[in-house]
């Protein structure tokens, strides 16, 4: 038995195989460009089960059905010395082994478990980040959050876990303060500067949030390219709010779409980030048919409800219809088939948003502003981040005023303000309207 660098006690006896798991740990948590280096230290310590398991975590962060396939080998591995281990061992691996098939509740709630009972456990709080991003259960994220937090203070990345989730559940005043306590302890806390940029948008501190995320940008380059094209994406929409259109896609050219066209991540930022500037008003045509491509298998997949809706969206923009019905008829048999909650989250929500995004897509405005209105409050289980789902009430608004149906765009806008102070952007829609 060995401790690793929280004091928790892994089950091994060999050194090589503790500094591993700390280097994936720091890696995973700091947005680092290395975490993939513990699939050859899981090959190299085959006996470790916990490095096992740290290893197997890394393929949910593919976001395909199929990509989570390939951690079986390691999680075989893993299981084989179950009775061997500590008892956060066995959890730990349970709760890898539920996220990879995709059982994210299951998932979630062992790693509750890990929280309250064994809560410097840091890789497994960022494990849930991750599953409370493909449910939006912001709550249950904030409660995992704030013990891992109070058990770590001297992690700047576990601040920044706890920031985060404080501003899903709109407490910016505090999750800012949290934030920078992070950013005080390390400048390049990551995280941290991502979750002000939340912040800025959340309260419309526009000019002072692209002051700040211009300021951080240089910084960004050295970690993973997902870092630097989703805090560009930010900023990106920072821009927007200003009507900044030329600085919004020289930010998607330069930063966001084109490293790695096949990945997930790539495609959320740049298809939402296209989302938002013609929802802004700008002209995006080239851009959809050049993502097309890489994303028609993907549209196909039943992971989240939240990436169903982007990619038909974007398929629907790309003028490739015929693919998007087949994708959402895919996910209409795959709602049918739930059960319990996650009937309501595929079939009462999932469904009727992918459908009215298509619709909005394709201009037919008074459908998709019949079926986003009903569902809106509850979207946040399709998954997703707040500012990521923010498209879908924008694409309500949109087919309101753009349907003339102005008492009722009125009342939408307003809601969608919610008090914070009016952008450029709200008085250009206000003005359409
Ligand atoms: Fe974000």
């Amino acid at each position: 038995m060995k401790f690793d660098n929280r004091g928790l006690a892994v089950a091994t006896e060999s050194d090589g195989a503790i500094h591993a798991i700390d280097h994936y740990a720091h890696e995973l948590l700091a947005l680092g460009t290395h975490a993939a280096a513990v699939q050859v230290a899981a090959d190299a310590y085959p006996d470790c089960a916990m490095l096992q398991a740290c290893c197997a975590s890394t393929f949910l962060y593919s976001q395909t059905t199929a990509g989570a396939k390939q951690a079986a080998p390691f999680l075989a591995r893993a299981e084989t010395r179950l009775a061997d281990l500590t008892e956060r061992e066995q959890v730990f691996i349970n709760a890898v082994k539920a996220g990879c098939a995709g059982d994210f509740e299951s998932a979630l709630a062992l790693y509750e478990q890990i929280a309250d009972r064994w809560p410097r456990d840091m890789v497994a709080a960022k494990l849930a980040e991750f599953h409370f991003f493909e449910t939006g259960l912001a709550a249950r994220q904030l409660e995992v959050m704030r013990k891992a937090a109070a058990a770590n203070p001297d992690v700047g990345h576990v601040l920044a876990m706890h920031a985060f989730a404080l501003e899903l559940n709109a407490e910016r005043e505090r999750a800012d303060e949290v934030a920078r306590a992070a950013l005080a302890l390390d400048p390049n806390t990551m995280w941290a500067q991502h979750c002000r940029a939340h912040v800025f948008a959340g309260q419309s501190r526009i000019g002072e949030g692209i002051a700040a995320m211009e300021q951080y940008a240089p910084s960004w380059q050295k970690f993973s390219h997902y870092t630097v094209a989703h805090n560009w994406f930010h900023l990106a929409t920072l821009y927007l709010s200003e009507l900044r259109f030329d600085d919004a896609r020289n930010a998607y050219r330069k930063y966001i779409w084109g490293y790695s066209p096949d990945a997930v991540v790539e495609h959320t930022d740049s298809i939402l980030l296209l989302w938002y500037l013609e929802l802004a008003g700008g002209k995006v045509d080239a851009e959809w048919c050049a993502i097309a491509p890489h994303i028609r298998a993907n549209a196909h997949d039943t992971l989240f409800p939240f990436l169903n809706c982007i990619y038909l969206y974007a398929l629907t923009r790309a003028g490739e219809t015929t693919e998007a019905a087949s994708a959402l008829a895919g996910m209409e048999r795959h709602a049918e088939k739930q059960t319990g909650g996650l009937a309501h989250v595929w079939n009462e929500v999932g469904v009727p948003l992918a459908r009215g995004c298509v619709a909005y897509a394709a201009g037919d405005y008074d459908r998709a502003a019949g079926l986003l209105q009903p569902i809106l409050a509850d979207v946040p289980c399709v998954g997703g981040s707040d500012e990521q789902r923010g498209v879908f009430a924008e694409s309500h608004l949109l087919s309101l005023i753009r349907g003339g149906r102005k008492v009722e765009a009125r009342a939408a806008l307003s809601e969608h303000i919610a008090g914070r102070p009016e952008t450029a952007l709200d008085r250009h829609w206000a003005d359409s309207i």
